[in-house]
């Protein structure tokens, strides 16, 4: 993501408790790139785009600081993904139906607007995937409107169709979608597919 990013001329600056991994990608990302702590790039970016391991994305948020996310988009591309083994190639999760994982961190940091995207498809098809002149669909959800108009915007650019999904909820059933994105890669080691909603 962060490279479709700098394709569109955005400044990217990538999060990291080591930043030293990050060496390489910054002298291919060129000025436009940049790596720093978790709070640095919160600081820095005006969206702001969360892709950390499920069951450490409260502790990465604290280590981003609240102040840093108030007011800002945060666009949340998280699982809630536990550690334990896949069931025949079904993913376990550690919240339930009935709450998703962005509405805890809604909840935890209730000024930042979060908006659900980006979890369920695999990140080399994540900007401008080639379905063959088809567009995909990624489903998004979360309680700002204005928020969600900005994300929007970047699926726009990334080659995406957009269905929102309404508020924060709607991630109770978004999330599951990485779940079944994931079963036939698990099963059979296809992990090139994207979902579309097809319309009357
Ligand atoms: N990989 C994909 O294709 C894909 C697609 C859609 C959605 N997602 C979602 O994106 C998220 C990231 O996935 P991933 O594939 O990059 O691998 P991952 O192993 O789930 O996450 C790696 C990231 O998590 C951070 N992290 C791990 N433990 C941490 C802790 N205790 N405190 C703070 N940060 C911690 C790491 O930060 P450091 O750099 O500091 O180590 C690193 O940035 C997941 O929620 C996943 O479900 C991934």
């Amino acid at each position: 993501m962060a490279d479709g990013f700098l394709k569109y001329g955005y400044d990217v600056k990538i999060g990291s408790r080591d930043i030293s991994k990050l060496k390489e990608w910054k002298s291919k990302a060129g000025a436009k790139g940049s790596a720093g702590s978790f709070s640095e790039a919160a600081l820095f970016g005006e969206i702001i785009v969360l892709a950390v391991k499920g069951g450490a994305v409260m502790e990465a948020l604290k280590l981003a600081g609240e102040n840093n996310l108030n007011g800002k988009t945060l666009i949340d591309a998280t699982n809630p993904i536990d550690d334990k083994v896949p069931e025949n190639g079904v993913l376990r999760y550690f919240t339930n139906l009935d709450e998703s994982l962005m509405e805890q961190l809604q909840k935890a940091f209730p000024k930042a607007k979060f908006v659900k995207a980006f979890n369920s498809v695999g990140n080399p098809m994540m900007v401008n995937p080639d379905y063959k002149g088809i567009k995909p669909s990624m489903f998004i959800c979360g309680n700002d409107e204005s928020a969600k108009g900005e994300v929007k915007h970047i699926l726009d650019q990334f080659g995406w169709e957009t269905e929102d999904m309404g508020k924060a909820e709607a991630a109770r059933a978004i999330e599951p979608l990485c779940m079944l994105w994931c079963i036939p890669g698990f099963l059979r080691n296809e992990w090139t597919h994207a979902f579309k909603l097809l319309k009357m």
